[in-house]
């Protein structure tokens, strides 16, 4: 189990408990966290799980792999920061990571 916090764009922040092992996308669908659509269900072709991740976590996560990169080509506002929180495996190593999450989805 590991905590995520989502920010929005608004600056509210949303912490849920996050099941080792799930997606992030996942584990912010069934907490419904506003703002993580997640159309396609997690196979990597819709964008709309598209997160920020935090500075200070970025090391952490990684950068998009390239598959990644190009889905979020679709996302709206991406920049280097950008992954999909569906292609963001829960560990436990990622205990209290902070997403922030952006102000539309396409
Ligand atoms: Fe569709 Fe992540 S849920 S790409």
């Amino acid at each position: 189990m590991a905590k995520i916090i989502f920010i929005s764009s608004t600056g509210d922040s949303t912490e849920i408990d996050a099941p080792t092992g799930d997606s992030v996308m996942q584990a912010a669908v069934s907490t419904m966290v506003d703002g993580i659509v997640a159309e396609c269900g997690g196979c990597l072709s819709c964008a709309t799980c598209h997160v920020y991740v935090d500075e200070a976590w970025i090391d952490k996560v990684g950068a998009a792999p390239g598959d990644e990169q190009g889905m979020l080509q679709f996302a709206l506002d991406p920049n280097e920061r950008s992954r999909l929180s569906c292609q963001i495996q829960v560990t436990d190593e990622l205990d209290g990571l902070v997403l922030h999450v952006p102000a539309a989805q396409y």
